[in-house]
């Protein structure tokens, strides 16, 4: 199948494929002894059929505990959602699903890779027993069926002698064959969603792009939804469709890769292509440079805007006024009360 990205030089289409996932509204708090942490709040966006949205934004913006709340994977009993949330997955409110609901979807119909593979993976067992149990789970395949499956996933993976391999146990395994191995059990039951959150960045950069491409290469056989959480624009740029950038809690922007790229809307947007040296280009420690300023303490949001006091457009108004979304109808939006003019460019190689 064709990738279905829609930043080719192509117009913009008008059949946007289905969309699998939509989060809106979506807020979530935890009870902490320091008081309430509002982590997530008011965030919104949709995810379509085989498309791959970049999640970015610095480190402690909300990216994970945006995609644990739709994995349901927080703790219940500090976790609090806005009345108004919802995670939709064919028009069912993921909100409301019960822990045994959930474990029902989680692996089946969406799976989860994190950064570091041993979260995913048992030390005690082989590897082949993990993705057998998998399987035993969420298929009806028999014994000698779920076998060849796992022979025939750890090979799409690309690891070399599955046969040897299933037998082993993941500390005999490196880092990158390890996040293969967990890839493999994510796509073992042909999600339709898979959110890969900070998939590579454990890995050197080497094996990071390895990673990144195999999950690309999945996916265009798959039409698997890829959400992809990075504080790596770089690596938006070379395996996401759309982007989603986060700051405090908050979507500030949603754009196609290309859009962003050429003509981010939000200055935090532009802040953070500024700080990455030179897009397009694979070095090492191209990560979000920090934009100066300090980010305001989630237990204490201004009312205003969150970007405010960092930002280099600010003018009365957005230290006063929470800006609003406002959406242009072609699947880009930003919460910004002054966008950044039309004639900006970041210089990136396209
Ligand atoms: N279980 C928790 N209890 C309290 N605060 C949390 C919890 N999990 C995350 N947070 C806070 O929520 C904010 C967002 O975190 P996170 O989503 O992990 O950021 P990132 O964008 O780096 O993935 C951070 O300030 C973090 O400290
Ligand atoms: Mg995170």
């Amino acid at each position: 199948m064709a990738t279905m990205t829609d930043n080719s030089a192509a117009p913009s289409t008008n059949e946007t494929p289905a969309v699998v996932l939509s989060v809106r509204n979506l807020s979530t708090s935890f009870r902490t002894d320091r008081g309430v942490v509002n982590a997530v709040s008011d965030v919104s966006f949709d995810l379509h059929r085989g498309e791959s949205v970049g999640l970015v934004g610095e480190s402690g913006c909300g990216k994970s505990v945006t995609s644990k709340s739709i994995m349901r994977l927080l703790p219940d009993h500090i976790t609090r959602y806005g009345t108004e949330s919802q995670i939709r997955l064919d028009g069912e409110n993921l909100l409301s699903y019960s822990e045994k609901q959930m474990r029902v979807l989680r692996g089946d119909r969406i799976a989860m890779i994190f950064q570091e593979p041993m979260t995913a993976l048992n030390p005690v067992f082989t590897i082949g027993w993990q993705l057998d149990e998998a399987l035993k789970y969420h298929t009806k395949l028999n014994r000698r069926q779920r076998k060849a499956r796992v022979i025939e996933l750890l090979d799409m993976v690309e690891i070399p002698n599955p046969d040897r391999r299933y037998q082993e146990y993941p500390h005999q395994l490196s880092g990158g064959m390890r996040q293969r191995v967990v890839i493999a059990m994510a796509l073992a039951c042909e999600p339709e969603i898979l959110i890969a959150d900070e998939p590579a960045t454990a890995l050197d950069v080497t094996i990071q792009a390895q990673i990144l491409r195999l999950m690309k290469n999945l996916q265009e056989r798959s039409g698997t939804a890829i959400l992809l959480i990075t504080h790596d624009l770089g690596v938006v740029a070379q395996t996401c469709d759309r982007v989603v950038v986060m700051y405090a809690g908050q979507v500030v922007e949603q754009a196609s890769v290309r859009d962003l790229f050429h003509n981010p809307a939000h200055p935090y947007s532009k802040a953070l292509l500024e700080s990455i040296p030179q897009s397009g280009r694979k070095e090492k420690g191209k990560r979000l440079a920090t934009i100066d300023g300090i980010v305001p303490s989630l237990l204490d949001m201004p009312k205003a805007c969150r970007f405010a006091d960092r930002c280099d457009y600010r003018q009365d108004l957005c230290t006063t006024d929470l800006p609003q979304v406002t959406d242009d109808g072609n699947g880009r939006s930003v919460r910004c009360h002054y966008p950044v003019g039309q004639s900006s460019s970041t210089g990136s190689g396209s």
